[in-house]
């Protein structure tokens, strides 16, 4: 699905967040987005997830203006949000308890515990698994929805340095395979190198996207990824220069 989002606004109060906010999500594309804390990414994904409402602008999917978004997007939101009394199939399953198709969903649930890492985990509570382990539970909920475009906010951002590595590693193997379109936010700066077509870099609330940086490299490696330090230096650059003006 191809995402184009077009003249967004949106304020708390008068809190202008989101000011003609304009970019694009080719079908199929891995797009990241870097920016300072409090610059409005969660809020930028609360609205194209139609949880916030926008004050304007225009969302459009494969050409055509969508009002109502639900359906279009799978979210995972900034925290895992499991519900700790469910176990880890009951939680992944959620979405198909509410639209009515549990069964077909658990028996896909259960198919696919094993490529997110959690085999026989099926029966066990959200507090017996890893930090790591709750975070491939929370993203094998999001796949399950029937969506063509991934929201994903900080997804890793809670996990320790090696578990988080480890995660970027899975991710980057399953994407081929997911075929889908995602916009990812990060503050890991390596995580969207790593990963993405194309990086955005947002400026300060309001101000939108300050540097727009594609990323050619077919054959990632972590080497090749330790070897981007004139990259990495780039996009601290970019982040880093609100704090001089
Ligand atoms: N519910 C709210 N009511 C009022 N202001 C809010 C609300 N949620 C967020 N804000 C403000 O809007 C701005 C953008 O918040 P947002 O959560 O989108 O930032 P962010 O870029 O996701 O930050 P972080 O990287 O820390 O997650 C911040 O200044 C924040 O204080
Ligand atoms: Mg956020």
């Amino acid at each position: 699905m191809r995402l184009q989002v077009e003249k967004l606004n949106f304020s708390y109060g008068t809190n202008r967040i989101l000011k003609d906010l304009s970019f694009q999500i080719k079908d199929g594309e891995f797009v990241s987005i870097l920016g300072p804390s409090g610059c409005g990414k969660s809020t930028l994904l609360n609205v194209l997830a139609g949880i916030l409402k926008p004050d304007g602008g225009k969302l459009l999917i494969d050409g055509r203006a969508v009002q109502e978004p639900c359906g279009t997007f799978a979210y995972m939101p900034q925290e895992d949000l499991l519900f700790p009394w469910r176990t880890i199939l009951d939680n992944v399953c959620l979405y198909g308890e509410i639209h009515h198709c549990k069964e077909a969903m658990r028996a896909e649930a259960l198919q696919k515990l094993e490529q997110f890492g959690l085999a026989g985990c099926e029966d066990k509570y959200p507090d017996e698994l890893s930090g790591g382990m709750r975070q491939r539970a929370a993203f094998l909920r999001t796949t399950l929805c029937e969506a063509g475009i991934y929201l994903l906010d900080e997804p890793f951002g809670a996990l320790d340095v090696i578990t988080r590595g480890d995660m970027q590693d899975w991710l980057q193997s399953l994407c081929s395979d997911l075929k889908k379109t995602i916009l990812l936010v990060t503050h890991d700066t390596d995580e969207a190198i790593y990963l993405s077509d194309r990086i955005l870099i947002l400026g300060e609330p309001g101000e939108g996207i300050r540097k727009e940086i594609q990323i050619q490299e077919k054959d990632r490696t972590r080497e090749w990824l330790y070897a981007q330090g004139e990259l990495r230096a780039e996009i601290h650059r970019i982040i880093k220069e609100k704090e001089t003006r």
